[in-house]
């Protein structure tokens, strides 16, 4: 067990989700990329949020109110951090299909009759179904940047796809069943070189890499809490221009000021809040929000760099041992752990996924079989589902053995 495994063993006893059994055997949880379970201190932070501090944020006079305005706020400059920017670029919403919706809406004043939106075949359906109905409803053209036989972007065809007409190049930072993670540096300069606006879903990617929006150069980078070992329903949009998006959700907490008196313009008598305020209307999710505080200090004190080369060590064993399982088990991914993260979609025996997924159930491990949400991905691979391992720091090098050591009894029962 070299250093970094011991580490890491430790830090998974903070999780206390993990250490329980599921049908008699040690749980192994290889489905983070769904979500992720939480340290000890995020759940702490939730019960200590509503024993000791609840109450609104932004909205009262009372030493509580502050305290929790506070907390909130310390979650914003927190994100900021983690993704390299400044508190006034961050938006909390309820989770990234919330974000990439919120992206549409407010962009919609930016598109006319026949400008060109851009995805790649590899995205989840959240970061696809927005720009489908988008371009229904404005007339938009949505073009599709494929992937190559190597499982990464068709860069070449990518360039030849943009053009004057490109209005937004929505794609995701680390694919969710490839595991590819794409050159986003690569795609803001072929978008500014057109003036085009860049999102980037980075659900995946913020996990498995660190993350400079600055240096990334990208317009708009959404993920959720929740694979980020904070709580559910969260959400975070990062905007270069918050200006630019027009709020999807109008109420209170956004506004400079109203009247009723003026009607003699239509809306000259609303001025809105500038920042992240404008774009936040309502009582946000205020605990969950502070959880994921707990969640990003936690993360602070473990240091990216540490996270990764345990995460890279932890993927090449991975791609290592699979290889004991020849033919029977193929991968839809690169395999190496250049350009990846721990994201493994696969075929077994080419038995249904869901069978697959359904007998490694049977041995206690958790993945996820399917179409994870990116059909159009998996009729490009020409198959009806895959099933997917993801790993992430609590998961060790013992929990690979015993996932081989099933799929090879697996193979018995057939
Ligand atoms: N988007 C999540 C996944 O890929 C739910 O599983």
């Amino acid at each position: 067990m070299t250093q970094l495994d011991h580490y890491f063993l430790q830090k998974r006893n903070e999780f206390p989700m993990l250490n329980q059994e599921i049908r008699n055997q040690q749980l192994v949880y290889f489905d983070s990329a769904a979500t992720s379970q939480k340290p000890q201190c995020v759940i702490d932070s939730l019960v200590e949020y509503y024993t000791k501090t609840n109450s609104n944020v932004h909205r009262g006079d009372h030493y509580l109110s502050q305290k929790s305005t506070d907390y909130y706020e310390e979650a914003r400059v927190r994100t900021a951090k983690l993704l390299g920017t400044t508190s006034e670029h961050i938006i909390f919403n309820g989770g990234a299909t919330m974000g990439m919706n919120q992206v549409a809406y407010g962009l919609k004043h930016i598109f006319e009759e026949g400008d060109e939106i851009i995805i790649t075949e590899m995205e989840h359906h959240s970061n696809m179904l927005v720009w489908l109905e988008l371009a229904k409803e404005l007339n938009l053209i949505v073009k599709v940047i494929p992937i190559t036989e190597e499982f990464e972007l068709d860069y070449k065809k990518a360039e030849e796809l943009i053009t004057n007409k490109t209005k937004l190049i929505a794609y995701s930072h680390m694919s969710n069943v490839l595991g590819t993670i794409n050159d986003v540096k690569h795609i803001s300069k072929l978008a500014k070189s057109v003036n085009a606006l860049t999102l980037v879903d980075g659900c995946q990617g913020i996990v498995h890499t660190k993350v400079d929006v600055h240096e990334l150069d990208c317009d708009f980078y959404v993920f959720s809490a929740h694979k980020l070992y904070g709580p559910t329903g969260v959400g975070v949009l990062y905007a270069k221009n918050t200006e630019i998006l027009k709020p999807m959700f109008y109420g209170g907490g956004q506004i400079q000021a109203v009247s009723l008196d003026d009607d003699s313009q239509e809306n000259s008598n609303i001025s809105y809040l500038n920042g992240p305020a404008r774009l936040e209307s309502g009582t946000p999710n205020i605990a969950d929000i502070i959880g994921f505080s707990a969640a990003l200090k936690y993360l602070e004190e473990i240091d990216q760099k540490k996270i990764e080369q345990y995460d890279h060590e932890l993927g090449r064993y991975f791609l290592e041992k699979v290889k004991e399982l020849g033919d029977d088990f193929k991968l839809y991914g690169k395999s190496t752990m250049e350009n990846r993260g721990n994201v493994f979609s696969f075929r077994y025996l080419d038995k249904h996924p869901s069978d697959i997924a359904t007998f490694l159930d049977q041995f206690g491990i958790a993945t996820r079989g399917g179409f994870h949400c990116a059909e159009p991905l998996h009729n490009k691979l020409g198959i009806n589902g895959s099933i997917r391992a993801s790993l992430c720091f609590y998961n060790t090098k013992e929990e690979i053995n015993y996932f081989i050591e099933s799929l090879k009894k697996i193979k018995e029962m057939f």
